[in-house]
Order: structure tokens, then sequence, then C-alpha cells
């Protein structure tokens, strides 16, 4: 009998309606339209206004997306992973506010936090269930308002960062379709290059830490950088050679968005023509979390049942990694 694999069956997505350019930017802070776009490919990027609205809020409005384009009631799903960076509050997880927000009542989930690789990550956690046959009905989501944590002084930081949310939902496939394989690295050792320095319990919030705008992303961009190009570059390659995948039987690669400069290299490294790789950055700039979701979700329609899609990304942490999956459906 076929193996019971995890297929990605429906995708939702949401970015707020605020769009914040490089010429608002530029109104903020030393810096060009210019500088921005050649460094980084990013010409504008979301940002989640009003009062009260936090990460749940976006991944609400995706979800709902999800179950409305799929037909399923909230009380379906079983379980939801919830990746982020930027959760609602410390505790509880962002997860159980969504579950609430939705209604779907009969899920147990939680967040799991492994900065701009969270997705693939939860992707792969999120497969386990079902391919053990625990679970039929799981949503994976990613989420971030990143603009919760950015320095809008730090100019080198603050520029490559929006707000944003996607989901997928995975439920098993036994005709080959669906997750195939993942790699999944870390390195505690690059924490120090991207972090955010108080709030935990190591440096709990007090009046100084805020003062000195420890809460805020730190990044030192160049050193990242130089982890990320080699770090996706290699994992993605070798994805494809333990799968005997080539760039012309790859059909997708979907590249976390943080630099545009970074999805070029990796996709070099993979003779991927450039037509077949997913890019957003210049209109979301860095969703974290949401970067992978988001570009599945913009995608869905040219999507084919059987279609070969690497998903790879690099992170704080450091952590990196890549997917291997059989596309499921067409989209229409
Ligand atoms: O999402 C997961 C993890 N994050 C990443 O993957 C991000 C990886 N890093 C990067 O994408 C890039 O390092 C950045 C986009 C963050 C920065 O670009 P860079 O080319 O590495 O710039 P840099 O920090 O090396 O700065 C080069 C120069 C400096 O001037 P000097 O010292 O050479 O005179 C900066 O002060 O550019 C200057 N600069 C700017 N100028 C205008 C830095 N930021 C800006 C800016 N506008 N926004």
């Amino acid at each position: 009998m076929q193996k019971t694999n995890a297929a990605i069956t429906a995708v939702g997505g949401y970015v707020p309606d605020y769009i914040l350019t490089n010429a608002e930017l530029e109104t903020m802070m030393e810096t060009t339209d210019e500088w921005i776009q050649s460094r980084t490919g990013i010409r504008e990027r979301r940002i989640l206004k009003g009062e009260g609205k936090g990460s749940s809020d976006m991944a609400v409005a995706a979800v709902n997306n999800l179950l409305q384009k799929k037909g399923i009631d909230p009380k379906e799903i079983e379980m939801v992973i919830c990746a982020t960076t930027t959760p609602d509050m410390q505790f509880p997880a962002t997860a159980n506010v969504i579950c609430d927000k939705v209604g779907m009542t009969n899920a147990w989930g939680y967040d799991l936090n492994a900065a701009c690789s969270g997705f693939i990550f939860a992707l792969t956690v999120g497969a386990q269930f079902i391919e053990t046959g625990r679970h039929n009905k799981v949503l994976v989501i990613g989420v971030d308002k990143m603009s919760s944590i950015m320095n809008y002084e730090d100019r080198k930081t603050s520029i490559i960062f929006g707000d944003g949310a996607g989901a997928v939902l995975l439920e098993p496939n036994n005709e080959g379709y669906g997750l195939v394989d993942s790699i999944l690295r870390t390195d505690g050792s690059g924490r120090v290059f991207l972090h955010q320095k108080a709030g935990g319990s190591v440096k709990p919030a007090t009046i100084e830490t805020v003062m000195n705008k420890e809460h805020y992303v730190y990044q030192e961009g160049q050193a990242v950088f130089k982890f990320a190009v080699k770090n996706m570059a290699d994992v993605a390659a070798e994805i494809m050679e333990r799968n005997n995948l080539t760039a012309e039987t790859v059909n997708w690669l979907v590249p976390h968005q943080a630099n545009k400069r970074i999805i070029t290299a990796t996709a070099d490294r993979m003779n991927l023509a450039p037509e077949k790789v997913m890019v957003n950055i210049e209109r979301f700039g860095n969703t974290t979390n949401g970067t992978l979701p988001l570009c599945l979700w913009e995608w869905e329609s040219k999507l084919r049942k059987g279609d070969n899609i690497v998903l790879a990304a690099f992170g704080g942490g450091f952590t990196w990694g890549s997917t291997y999956i059989r596309w499921a459906y067409d989209g229409n």
C-alpha cells in the first residue's frame, strides 16, 4: 500500500492594506528608493495599522480565506501550528487565540519559533501528524507583524521587513503527492548576528531596555547575508540531489523573501530559469514566517497536480532548511 503523505490541499493569505513605500521611508530616515531597490529588490511592504491589532488578526484573515475557498467548517480542523516570531504576546500561544477567533473549537495547537525558517519547520512538524494517521486536517500558519519589533531609526534593518500572513491545510494523500522530503538545520552560534536583545528571560523588560530600544530586531546584515546566501543555496541543492531532481524537473522554487540577491543566488545554484522562481519581495518585503505561504497563495492558480516544488528558507537562529513537495491539486 502506498505510504500516506501530508499534502497541501488549500492555501489562504492576507496582507494589510497599508502600503509603506520606499518614498515614505525616505521621509523617515536617511535612505533612498534607489539604494533599497538595488540592494534588496524591495519597492514597498505592507504594515498592519490599528491599535490592538496583532499577528493573530492577520492569521485569522488568512485562515478564513482558506476555509471559505475550501468550503470547510472551522470545527473540522484538528490541529493548528502557528509559526511566528511576533506572537500576540509571550503567552498564551497565538495559535490558541487564532483557534478562538476563527471558531476552531475542536483543534489543539501551539506556536513554533524558528524565525524566517518557521514555516518550513512547522510544515514538517505538521506533516508528521498526518503521516502517522493521528490527524486528518492540520493547519500550518506563517505570520508576522514585523513592524511591531522594527526600529525605524535603523536604516540597515527596518527597510527589508513587512507584515503578512499565509496558511495551508495539510491532509492525507495516498497517491504519492504531498511533502516528500525536508532538510532542516540550526546553528545557535549564529544568534549573535540576528536577535532581540531584551524582553526575554535573560534580560526582562525594564525602563532602560525600552529606552535603549532593545526590544527591536538587532541584525548584522552583512554577516547574516553571507550565511544566508551559502546555506539557503546549499540546502536547496542538497534536496534536489538526494531526490534526483534537476533544473528541468523542478517546476517551482519558493524561496524565503529576505533579499532579492539571496533569492537569485539560490536559483542560480539550482540552475533554475527565473520564471520558475516565485518572487514577490518587491511588494511585500520580508514578512519572516509569512513569505513562503504568501508566495504559494499568490501563485496557487498557476500550480498543477504533480508539480515538483522546492521551498527554501534561512533565518535568525540561525535556522535554515528546504522542503520538496509534489503538489497535489490543480489551481483554478
Ligand atoms: O530574513 C532572514 C535573515 N535576514 C537576511 O537574510 C538579511 C540579510 N542581509 C541583507 O539583506 C543585507 O545585509 C541588508 C539589506 C540588510 C543590508 O544591505 P548591505 O548591502 O549588506 O548593506 P550594509 O549594511 O553593508 O551597508 C552598506 C552601506 C553602508 O555605508 P558605508 O558604511 O559603506 O558608507 C551603510 O551605512 O550602505 C549604507 N546603508 C544604507 N544606505 C542607504 C545601509 N542601509 C542603508 C539604507 N539606505 N537603508
